[in-house]
Formats: C-alpha cells, sequence, structure tokens
C-alpha cells in the first residue's frame, strides 16, 4: 500500500537526516509495525523499543525473533485512558498537563511517533460517548490529548520524528469536494522551525468502498523536529 511504503520510506529519511546517536530508537504507535521499515531501522539503531497500548502478533513475532535487540512496551501515552475507564468522565486538567513517560532501560537517542497522533482521541472519546454531551468540551479535551502527544514527545529530548495525517478530504460521488478538516494549527508551534520529510496523500477509502460513492483521503506529512 503507498501509504505504508511512504511512511517507512519517510521514517528512514528522517533517521538518516537527524543522524542521532546509535543507541536506542523509541517507535511510538508501533503496534501492529505494519509501517515500520524495522531491517534498515535495525542497521542504523543497536536497540529499538516498540511503544503502543496494544501490540498485535506481528510485533510480538518480532520481537522473539531479535529478543536482545527489539522491545516492546505497553504504554497510554495520554496517561488516561485507565482513568477514563473507571471514571467515564472528563478528567481534570491537571491530569492532561504533565506527560509521564514510562522507564526505559535506555533513553533513546532518537523517537518517531508513527500514524498516531490523531487516533490518540479515539478510544478516550468512545469512554465518554453516551456520558458526556458537550461536543465543545469534547472537542476540545481531543484537541488537548493530540497536543498532549507533542508535549510528551519534546519531553524525551532527543531528536524526533512526527509522521500524521494533517488533512481529511471527503468527496461525493462526482470527485466534488464535500468536507474536510485541517490539523495543521494543533501542529503549528510543534512544528515551527523544523524540517518536513514527506507528504502523500493517504486513500483511506478509494472510491466504491463508502455508501454513495463517497471516497476519503488524508494528507500525512512527516517532520523532523
Ligand atoms: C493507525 S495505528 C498506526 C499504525 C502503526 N504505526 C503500525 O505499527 O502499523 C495507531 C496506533 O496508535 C496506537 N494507540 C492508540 N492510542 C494509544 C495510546 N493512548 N497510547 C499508545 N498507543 C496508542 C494504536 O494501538 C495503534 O497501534
Amino acid at each position: 500500500m503507498p501509504h505504508l511504503a511512504a511512511t517507512r520510506a519517510a521514517l528512514l529519511r528522517a533517521a538518516d537526516l537527524a543522524r542521532p546517536n546509535p543507541a536506542c530508537a523509541l517507535l511510538v504507535g508501533a503496534g501492529s509495525v505494519h509501517d515500520l521499515p524495522l531491517a534498515q531501522l535495525m542497521d542504523r539503531f543497536e536497540r529499538i523499543v516498540l511503544l503502543d497500548i496494544a501490540f498485535g502478533v506481528e510485533a510480538r513475532r518480532m520481537t522473539k525473533r531479535w529478543p536482545k535487540r527489539l522491545h516492546l512496551c505497553r504504554h497510554d501515552v495520554t496517561g488516561i485512558v485507565d482513568w477514563l475507564a473507571r471514571h467515564r468522565r472528563l478528567p481534570p486538567a491537571e491530569m492532561l498537563i504533565r506527560p509521564v513517560l514510562p522507564l526505559l532501560e535506555i533513553k533513546p537517542d532518537w523517537v518517531a511517533s508513527v500514524n498516531c497522533l490523531t487516533q490518540l482521541p479515539l478510544l478516550p472519546l468512545n469512554y465518554l460517548a453516551d456520558k458526556v454531551s458537550d461536543e465543545s468540551a469534547l472537542e476540545t479535551f481531543g484537541r488537548t490529548l493530540i497536543q498532549g502527544h507533542l508535549r510528551w514527545l519534546q519531553a524525551w529530548r532527543a531528536p524526533i520524528c512526527l509522521i500524521s495525517e494533517v488533512e481529511d478530504r471527503h468527496f461525493d460521488r462526482h470527485g466534488v469536494l464535500a468536507d474536510s478538516s485541517d490539523y495543521r494549527d494543533l501542529l503549528q508551534g510543534f512544528t515551527a522551525g523544523a524540517a518536513c520529510v514527506g507528504r502523500w496523500p493517504w486513500q483511506i477509502h478509494p472510491p466504491g468502498e463508502l455508501a454513495d460513492g463517497r471516497h476519503e483521503t488524508r494528507i500525512v506529512e512527516a517532520w523532523c523536529v
């Protein structure tokens, strides 16, 4: 799939541009490893930590194959999923302010957040569905989680690669743009002065996949911060 290949290529470009120490790389949102060029990254880093809230079979299989070099770290980067599962209400602001980093054996020399930024609000918002009806409070909460992840990345004090969709375009059956969302304003402070090392369209729902002939394309960008 072109999006997966584009993600892999952007990660390698970003790693080569950042030229970090080769001891350890941390890959965030790495639960299914589909979009990760692990073999090529293992040529560049002695140890790779895959971080996600949940891991698929392939990620587990890979770490069994290279137990000394590939490690899994199960961690919720928002820090509030367990709390929401119990309380089912909007969390107090102070819970969202301080980034909670997992304890790793080695501090990473390079951190990449891979196609997970805009996914982060999904599970939390799911816990609040039917419990919180204030749409604008929910939207603010979702934006806070996204901005919290950017602070979380910066808290490692290492070169960062961020790969994320930045725009969502919905088309009608005639190929006319019906509506779109743009997330770039959320990234502005984070990407100021950073290098964009990739931009590509991701046809997440090609024509024929949605009802009424509608289709959807996302624009993805890769940044070296
Ligand atoms: C669209 S997938 C990204 C694909 C992925 N980069 C891969 O390995 O192919 C989004 C990922 O974000 C992870 N994720 C969602 N919420 C998370 C959270 N709160 N903390 C850590 N990972 C999370 C999901 O489990 C999923 O693996």
